[in-house]
């Protein structure tokens, strides 16, 4: 393994949830003023859970930090029980003394998603930038909802979701059909000003595109694979996402 990327191999999806947790909280503790980058997705419920049982247990204050989400489908109402706005809520900012204020996530309801884009990337960069992004992985080697493709976009940006994603994901809706077909998501070049990253993978459909993030070629084919080219990214895997991984 010759990427930055450093692999802390756990038993199971709890462990993930737990260390990824404290590092989160180790964070807040450092700087109560931080800005964190959060993902949806089933891969940081767990480590949600933790936190919210942490600041329950009254060692932790969310009052001042900051936070940004990755992605929102499009379109989509922000109090849809699907839309990531509502899973962020439920999940986390209501169980927690952050402020809604100073949460974000795209607007799924944007009426000019391309300007909403714009405003993002500049809302993320007059806030001082992202001190802790965290990110789950697609099976396709996806990250936030940047797609296999040609180039690793840049900055915040209107895409239209593939098929392999729109079928996954249809898991959380009524059915397939029903699964928004854009969303507007952070590019790799906005993860990449992150100053640290963490990403979060478990069972064995992550295996291949772990390895291909940590082992493979950088190529926007993998866009995860843009990560070895950060200077501080950690990946909390199981056994079985780790598996392809030659050690
Ligand atoms: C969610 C996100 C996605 C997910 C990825 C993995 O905000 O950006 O890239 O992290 O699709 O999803 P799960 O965790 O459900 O396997």
């Amino acid at each position: 393994m010759n990427s930055n990327i450093d692999v802390i191999k756990c038993k199971d999806i709890n462990e993930i949830s737990r260390r990824a947790a404290f590092l989160v909280a180790e964070t807040i503790h450092r700087n109560p003023r931080c800005i964190l980058g959060l993902a949806t997705g089933s891969s940081p419920v767990g480590m949600y859970q933790t936190l919210v049982k942490i600041y329950e247990g009254g060692t932790l204050d969310f009052s001042k930090v900051r936070s940004f989400n990755l992605d929102e489908y499009y379109p989509i109402q922000p109090e849809d029980p699907q839309s990531y706005r509502y899973f962020m809520n439920t999940n986390l900012f209501d169980h927690i003394n952050i402020d809604p204020a100073n949460t974000h996530v795209p607007l799924g309801n944007a009426e000019d998603p391309e300007k909403f884009c714009q405003a993002y990337d500049l809302m993320i960069e007059a806030a001082g930038g992202i001190d802790l992004q965290v990110l789950g992985i697609g099976n396709n080697g996806h990250i936030a909802f940047n797609e296999p493709d040609d180039h690793f976009p840049a900055g915040t940006h209107v895409v239209d979701l593939q098929e392999s994603t729109i079928k996954a994901n249809s898991r959380f809706f009524a059915s397939e059909a029903d699964v928004p077909r854009k969303a507007i998501t952070m590019g790799i070049g906005s993860i990449m000003k992150a100053r640290r990253i963490i990403l979060l993978a478990s069972g064995t459909a992550k295996a291949e595109a772990v390895k291909a993030c940590v082992e493979g070629p950088i190529t926007p084919a993998c866009p995860a694979s843009a990560l070895q080219l950060h200077p501080d990214v950690t990946l909390f895997v199981d056994e079985a996402a780790a598996s392809l991984l030659s050690k």
